[in-house]
């Protein structure tokens, strides 16, 4: 599944797309070509606002949605325990509760939490 641009910051798509040999744990190398089309296309649609939550305590852009002050904000009514359901496992498995992730609807009526 991609995630929407808007869910990281710019800073946060450019640090990404200018370390994909080290993606979380993975190489996602891309040509030149395409990753500067892609990092382009996350830059023009990224989240803009300033809040200054759109980086750790040392200065560098978060890289993970879940850390975002936005994610917590919009999750803050799910305990910890939820997410460590079977069904789910993590934070980051949007799927497993927004069903049409895969197409950009979060909305809440495409939202079936996992027992
Ligand atoms: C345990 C289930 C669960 C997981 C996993 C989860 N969410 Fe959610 N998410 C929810 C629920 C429930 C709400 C609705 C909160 C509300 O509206 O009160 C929500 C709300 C949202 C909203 C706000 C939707 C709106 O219309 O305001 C966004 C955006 C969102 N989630 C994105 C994500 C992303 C991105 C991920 C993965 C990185 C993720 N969620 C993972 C359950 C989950």
């Amino acid at each position: 599944m991609a995630f929407p641009p808007q869910m990281l910051h710019a800073d946060s798509w450019r640090a990404m797309m200018g370390d994909l040999s080290h993606h979380f744990g993975s190489d996602a190398s891309l040509d030149e070509k395409r990753r500067i089309a892609i990092t382009d296309f996350l830059v023009a649609n990224a989240n803009g606002r300033k809040t200054g939550t759109t980086r750790d305590a040392a200065g560098k852009p978060l890289l993970r949605i879940t850390e975002t002050a936005r994610f917590a904000k919009k999750h803050r009514e799910i305990a910890a325990a939820t997410f460590q359901r079977a069904s789910i496992k993590s934070p980051a498995n949007c799927t497993a509760c927004h069903r049409q992730a895969a197409t950009g609807d979060y909305s809440e009526r495409s939202i079936n939490i996992p027992k």
